[in-house]
Order: structure tokens, then sequence, then C-alpha cells
């Protein structure tokens, strides 16, 4: 099977991404969200990013970069938005009842041909799916942020996702010029879990006094050679995001994934990182 029309449930961060994505790659997309002032602002979003990203910097031209957006559909209702197409990726909040409740409602609606993805990136698509009668054609698609510019996805197997729906998806998102690494159903998969642990050590020994918060991050980035530390990191992924996370592992994993005391503070001060301006670092 082929993918050729998609729909993108959520615009917020990742789903107005993946969208712009798919649109960029010759596609038809629907994207969904709660109401017309979140859709209009996300396309405002994707429309300034092309100009900027692309646009600007000679890689499109000005018409290339309307057809993309004229491919981006903008839905509230959601049982229109998944008429006719052959994939839905869900990018919405990171809350399982959530999740599960929305994967049984499409799994009731569509056509048990369209694949149903999710873009969560900790949650056990086992359990997602396990309120669905065909949790065959569930699977992770987790895309990493920024969408459009960033290389990896990691496909997540189900207990129950079909050999088909793994290929079809893995198909579809080398089309989309990605690479593609598949893993096995685990809480926080591959690189959730690793990034996890590592950001919320640098916090431990941040909170121990071993180092400052630009000596942490400064270390990192020149012996390990990353982008961005561990501090900055959790500052633009969100404090608020990685002590759910934490809380999720230790839940499904066991202590050693226990959320620094230090993590727990920052988040309940309001100190969530890039969001509120204020966390690790002042923006
Ligand atoms: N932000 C990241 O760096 C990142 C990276 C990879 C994966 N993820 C995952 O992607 C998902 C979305 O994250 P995000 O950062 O884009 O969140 P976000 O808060 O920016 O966006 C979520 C959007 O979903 C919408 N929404 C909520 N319920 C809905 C519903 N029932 N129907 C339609 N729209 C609905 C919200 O209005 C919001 O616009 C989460 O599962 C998250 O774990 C996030």
């Amino acid at each position: 099977m082929e993918i050729k029309k998609t729909c993108v449930l959520g615009a917020g961060t990742m789903g107005s991404g993946i969208a712009q994505l798919i649109a960029s790659h010759g596609f038809t997309v629907h994207l969904v969200d709660l109401n017309m002032e979140i859709l209009n602002r996300a396309k405002e979003k994707i429309k300034r990013d092309i100009e900027n990203f692309l646009v600007k910097k000679d890689k499109i031209s000005r018409e290339q970069a309307g057809d993309i957006l004229n491919r981006i559909l903008l839905f509230e209702n959601r049982d229109e938005a998944i008429k006719g197409v052959d994939m839905v990726i869900e990018a919405i909040f990171e809350d399982m009842e959530l999740k599960k409740g929305m994967f049984r409602d499409l799994d009731q609606k569509c056509d048990k041909k369209v694949i149903l993805a999710s873009n969560t990136s900790s949650l056990s698509i086992t359990e997602i799916a396990s309120e669905a009668t065909h949790p065959e054609r569930i699977i992770g698609l987790h895309f990493f942020n920024p969408a459009p510019i960033m290389k990896l996805i990691e496909l997540i197997k189900g207990m129950n996702t079909s050999e088909e729906t793994l290929n079809t998806t893995k198909n579809f998102a080398e089309q989309l010029n990605k690479v593609v690494v598949i893993v096995n159903d685990s809480p926080g998969f591959v690189t959730t879990r690793l990034i996890y642990v590592l950001c919320n050590e640098a916090i431990n020994i941040l909170r121990e006094g071993v180092a400052s918060v630009e000596e942490i991050d400064t270390a990192c980035k020149l012996a390990f050679n990353f982008p961005m530390g561990p501090l900055e990191l959790s500052d633009l992924v969100s404090n608020e995001i990685y002590l759910h996370i934490g809380e999720y592992l230790t839940k499904e994993l066991g202590s050693k994934y226990l959320p620094s005391p230090l993590l727990k503070q920052m988040v309940n001060a309001g100190l969530l990182g890039r969001k509120t301006k204020k966390g690790f670092y002042k923006y």
C-alpha cells in the first residue's frame, strides 16, 4: 500500500512541523486542531518558516512555497478531516488516556486499511492501541523537533503492529527523506529514554554543586561534540515535559529513572525553560 493523503491531528509544535514536511514532499495533508484560531496561527508559523528558511535562502521559489501551503488544508472537524486519507498521524498532548480515547475513536471511524500513527515521544504504543479493534494498523512514528529538518524517525512496533503497517510506514518516512530506526515498544523507546537520563543526571550534578549550569553545558558540548548542552536542551524541550517523562519511566521501568528533586522544584516554581522565559537560563 502507498500513502498519498494524510491527516495530522494537533497543530502544535510537532503537528505543524510534520504537516509542513509532508506538504513539502508533494503530498496533501489535512491538519486538525480544536479551533480555527489555533489552526490559522499554525499555518502563519509554517508560512513564516518557509519564507525565512527556504524562500529567502533561495532553496525554493515563491511559487513552490505557495504550492506547499496550498497542500495544507485546515480542519476543525476531525470526522471530515479523516475522510479519504491513507494515514492519520496523531500529535496531540502527551497523555495516555487522551491518546487511547483518540485511537479508539479513529479505529472505529477509519477504514481498516488506514494506518494510524502516534508521534508520542514516550508512551507505550501497545497501550495506546489497547482499545482498538484493529491494533495491527497502529504504530509509533516519532519525529524530532523541528520535524522538517531533523533527519531521524524512530518507528515503534507495538506488540500487535503488523509487518505490513511497519513496511508501509517505513516507505512513507523514507519518501519524506528521513532515516528510519525500528525499535520495539518500550517506555521512552531509545531516544527519549537516553536523552532523559542525560538531562536528569546533568540536573543532579547541578543540584550537588559539582558544576555550574554553564560549566555542565560547555563540558558536554566540547567533550562530546553535542550541538547543545543538556540543561539548554531541557529548557528548550521544557522542564515540565522532562518531569512527566521521568515520572512515566519511573512508573514503568523502576526507580533508577526518578526525576531529580531540582527538576521537580523548577517545575513547581514555574521555571519551565524557554516557554516561560526562565529555566536554567533566562531568555
Ligand atoms: N515538542 C517536541 O519536541 C516533541 C518531539 C517529539 C514528539 N513530541 C510529541 O508530539 C506530541 C505533540 O507535542 P507538541 O510539542 O507538538 O505539543 P503542543 O502542545 O505544541 O501541541 C499539541 C496540539 O494538539 C492539540 N490538541 C489537543 N487535543 C486535541 C484533539 N483532541 N484534537 C485535535 N487537536 C488536539 C492542541 O490544541 C495543540 O495545538 C506529544 O505526544 C509529544 O510527546 C513532541
